[in-house]
């Protein structure tokens, strides 16, 4: 009886924890073996270049992308080894703001909203402005020409939880299905078997998963909303000391090319 009991309560926690979704992924980077300690950092990684899974030398999975890099810099200057923590992207505002995570880096934008909750570093982005896309698959080129086209009770479109494309699919698409999905490649993946119809998300991050697999997508163009401008790192309210040791490193990275670079090497 004690056994069964033990075993409805384990069901129990199992479902409790795989239907949150707040799995996470913890990666530990070694720096430097003199550090003392790690600097935590907070992520989705599923947004390629800025940070994504992939299989490492060793066969293990490990996390990389201009994100992980920026937050190398960064942690090499606390003195620190880099912990990277992977969760729904929707977690990291909360996980910042509470002191579970040190940092949050995560091709995060900071909107007005967010950064009532927490503070953010300056841009690290370097165009202008990000550009904002729809995908589509390609079969339905003929079906969906122009953004007014998704429009439509029977069109059903995607966007992440939490991101500010779930606010662009409910601004440009408003009379659509939405579907809003934790997971960027479930969203993906549901692109590809049809679905969805459409997916919101950016034109860097659409690029780079065009590149390296999914390559059935055709983008239409987004213009973009106000006040919704640059990638910047997140940190708790306050911490101006770590606040100007962040900014310090990305003025850095920004004027020796590094994240050009890094840009570059991590979309192909
Ligand atoms: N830039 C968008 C936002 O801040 C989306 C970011 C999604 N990032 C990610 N790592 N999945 O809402």
């Amino acid at each position: 009886m004690k056994k069964l009991f033990l075993v409805v309560v384990l069901g129990f926690v199992t479902i409790l924890t795989v239907g949150c979704q707040n799995s996470s992924n913890v990666f530990d980077f070694i720096l430097d073996e003199n550090y003392d300690g790690f600097v935590t950092m907070a992520t989705s990684a599923d947004y390629p270049p800025y940070e994504n899974i992939v299989q490492g030398a060793n066969g293990k999975n490990t996390v990389e992308g201009v994100d992980i890099e920026i937050a190398k810099a960064i942690a090499h200057r606390l003195n620190k080894n880099l912990r990277v923590v992977h969760k729904g992207f929707d977690f990291l505002v909360e996980d910042v703001r509470s002191g579970k995570v040190d940092f949050i880096i995560a091709g995060m934008t900071p909107t007005p909203s967010r950064a009532e909750i927490i503070d953010f570093s300056k841009s690290y982005y370097t165009e202008e402005s990000v550009v904002q896309v729809v995908l589509i698959h390609k079969d339905n080129l003929s079906l969906y020409q122009s953004i007014e086209d998704l429009n439509s009770a029977t069109v059903r479109v995607g966007a992440q939880t939490g991101s500010i494309q779930a606010e662009f699919a409910e601004t440009f698409t408003p009379l659509a299905t939405a579907k809003i999905l934790q997971d960027l490649k479930e969203l993906l993946n549901n692109l590809e078997n049809k679905q969805i119809d459409a997916l919101f998300t950016e034109d860097e991050v659409a690029t780079t998963h065009m590149n390296n697999g999914y390559e059935n997508f055709i983008k239409l163009q987004l213009s973009s909303l106000e006040g919704y401008e640059g990638n910047a790192v997140g940190v708790k309210k306050g911490n101006s000391e770590l606040l100007d040791v962040i900014n310090e490193v990305i003025d850095e990275l920004l004027s020796d090319g590094s994240i050009t670079t890094w840009l570059s090497e991590y979309s192909s």
